[in-house]
């Protein structure tokens, strides 16, 4: 493999533009990370404290090995919704190490409103149970939870992928036996009763932890019944009456303790051995994505300076490098796994969708995951292209990334707009994870294409109707609000709110998360299925 050879020169004018526009895009996220992790009422804190309760952060830190990454799934969802505080939609989700297995971990902030869950953390829940069916990933949850969060529970509750669909989920993940193992560090009300009930084991905390279908207010209001927390569904009542609870801990650093140990228990994992190679960093410096991407996202980029600063040692076998260029294909390794990329360099044509299907195929025969790097604004669209066949060579590239059976990732690195979204496994694609990078926008169009469109649309209703076309005060009126939504709602803080991807990330960083995602995918056999397509429109 041949290094890709750079045509950035790092002292140029425009370079340092780029790398300073970017810069404050990263440190805007790193400030909403932050607000995320640390932004709790003086009497939350003050109550977890009473209760002699650990933060979930610091949970965490003792649950998990120590010096070993943390891959946070989706901090800021939920961000901006509810009363803006409601971070992280209240869970906390990653995958992590423990005991030298690589696990995922659902993990209830009782500081925000007693760890109630909101619809957003319904998603959440589901997503990390995906997660870890996909991969086949022992769950941890830790459960400190008060149930549905009841202002909202109509958007919770009935429908098929509400709150019933996690525990359903549970009894699926059981029979695919993949561990799950539960820490009760708080009460688990109702609906959150259920989490550790649905577990292979319990592990249960003493005078803080509680499980009951109703808690006491609900007890007293039905039956007139008066009874503590404790009484009702402590860890005495659990471990040595019902048989609801497997292990009893005196306290949170207890609970995480006897958690490491039944991990210790487990067999070991089986992963799925692909070719690999000595891990090497870059030749050149991933921080120098930075002053790459140009600061709006009309401007063209060439994605090889992108990818030469995420795989090992900068080095790369482009496939088909003279045909369909406006799509960049080839083969590198990151992290020592081998890898096949997809990065667009300009919309999709015919000729790119053919060879992106082709590449699909081969990497799928080989049982090489694939990394699609999107920054896409469609497909090519117009009289010689629908006359050349562009829907059906679209087609034949949705139809690969659709039911090709190797783990996908995805990274919104600018556009993803229209139906290049799919071609280049936008989520409804199956991509194990999917990142933005804090630039990326995603839609159907852009908001200036969108209001066109809606304004000709309007003026070819009038024309039709014998009337004149919209003045241009009207056109302006009706294109303002379209674009702001579009630029709102396309933005990447609107999507990761959303849960339409699992997180916004550092450019720099593009590597070493795609590294640790493709660690946590071999855990799962490397095909999904056997080879094989439907039928191709020739
Ligand atoms: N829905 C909405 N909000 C809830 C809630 C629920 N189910 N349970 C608690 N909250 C809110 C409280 O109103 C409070 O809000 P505030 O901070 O704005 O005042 C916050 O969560 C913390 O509750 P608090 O009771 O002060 O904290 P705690 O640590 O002593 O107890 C719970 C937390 C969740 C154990 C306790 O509030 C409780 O038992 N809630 C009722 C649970 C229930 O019956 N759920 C049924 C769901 S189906």
């Amino acid at each position: 493999m041949d290094r890709i050879e750079t045509g950035i020169d790092t002292t140029s004018l425009e370079y340092r533009e780029n790398f300073t526009a970017m810069k404050e895009k990263v440190e805007d996220l790193k400030r909403e990370l932050d607000r995320a992790i640390n932004d709790r009422s003086p009497r939350a804190r003050a109550r977890l404290a009473e209760q002699n309760k650990l933060t979930v952060r610091q949970r965490l830190d003792l649950l998990l090995d120590k010096n070993t990454p943390f891959l946070e799934i989706s901090p800021l969802a939920a961000k901006d919704m509810y009363d803006s505080k409601v971070y992280g939609a209240g869970i906390v989700t990653g995958i992590g190490v423990v005991e030298g297995r690589e696990i995922i971990v659902h993990a209830n902030d009782s500081m925000i409103k007693g760890g109630t869950i909101y619809p957003m953390g319904v998603k959440k829940g589901l997503r990390t149970q995906a997660i870890a069916m996909e991969n086949r990933l022992p769950l941890i949850y830790l459960v400190d939870s008060g149930g549905a969060y009841l202002p909202l529970q109509s958007e919770i509750f009935p429908d098929a992928d509400d709150g019933g669909r996690i525990f359903y989920n549970q009894a699926v993940i059981s029979k695919m036996g993949i561990p799950q193992i539960c820490g009760v560090l708080g009460l688990c009300t109702a609906g959150a009763a259920y989490i550790p009930a649905m577990s292979d084991e319990v592990v249960h905390v003493k005078g803080s932890g509680a499980i009951f279908l109703g808690g006491p207010p609900l007890v007293l209001a039905a039956t007139g019944e008066e009874v503590t927390a404790d009484e009702l569904g402590g860890a005495d009542v659990h471990c040595r009456l019902s048989g609801v609870s497997d292990y009893m801990a005196e306290d949170d650093a207890h609970c995480m303790e006897i958690i490491r140990q039944i991990v210790k228990t487990l067999p070991p994992g089986n992963k799925s051995l692909l070719p690999l190679r000595e891990p090497a960093p870059p030749h050149y410096d991933p921080m120098e994505i930075y002053g790459i991407v140009p600061k709006s996202l009309s401007i063209p980029y060439d994605v090889r300076e992108v990818i030469a600063r995420i795989v090992d040692r900068s080095e790369f076998l482009e496939f088909k490098a003279l045909y369909g260029q406006t799509l960049v294909c080839g083969w590198a390794y990151i992290h020592g796994y081998p890898v096949g990329i997809l990065g667009n360099n300009g919309v999709l044509f015919s000729d790119s969708s053919l060879k992106a299907t082709q590449f699909i195929q081969l990497c799928d025969r080989r049982g090489i995951p694939l990394i699609f790097l999107q920054n896409i604004n469609g497909y090519i669209i117009g009289k010689e292209y629908e006359r050349g066949g562009i829907t059906k060579d679209g087609h034949k590239m949705v139809n690969a990334v659709s039911t090709c059976t190797v783990p996908k990732f995805t990274v919104m690195i600018g556009a993803s707009f229209g139906a290049g979204n799919y071609g280049m496994c936008g989520r409804a694609y199956g991509p194990r994870f999917l990142w933005m990078w804090p630039n990326a926008q995603i839609g159907v169009m852009g908001g200036e294409q969108a209001a066109n469109v809606m304004i000709t649309v309007k003026n070819n209703q009038l024309i039709r109707e014998g009337e004149e076309p919209l003045p241009d005060e009207l056109v302006r009126q009706i294109k303002e609000p379209i674009i702001a939504s579009a630029e709102r709602e396309g933005n990447a803080y609107y999507s990761t709110s959303n849960l339409w991807d699992d997180g916004i990330i550092d450019p720099a960083s593009t590597r070493d998360v795609l590294g640790l995602c493709i660690s946590a995918s071999v855990n799962a056999p490397i095909r999904s299925g056997p080879y094989g397509y439907g039928t191709f429109r020739m």
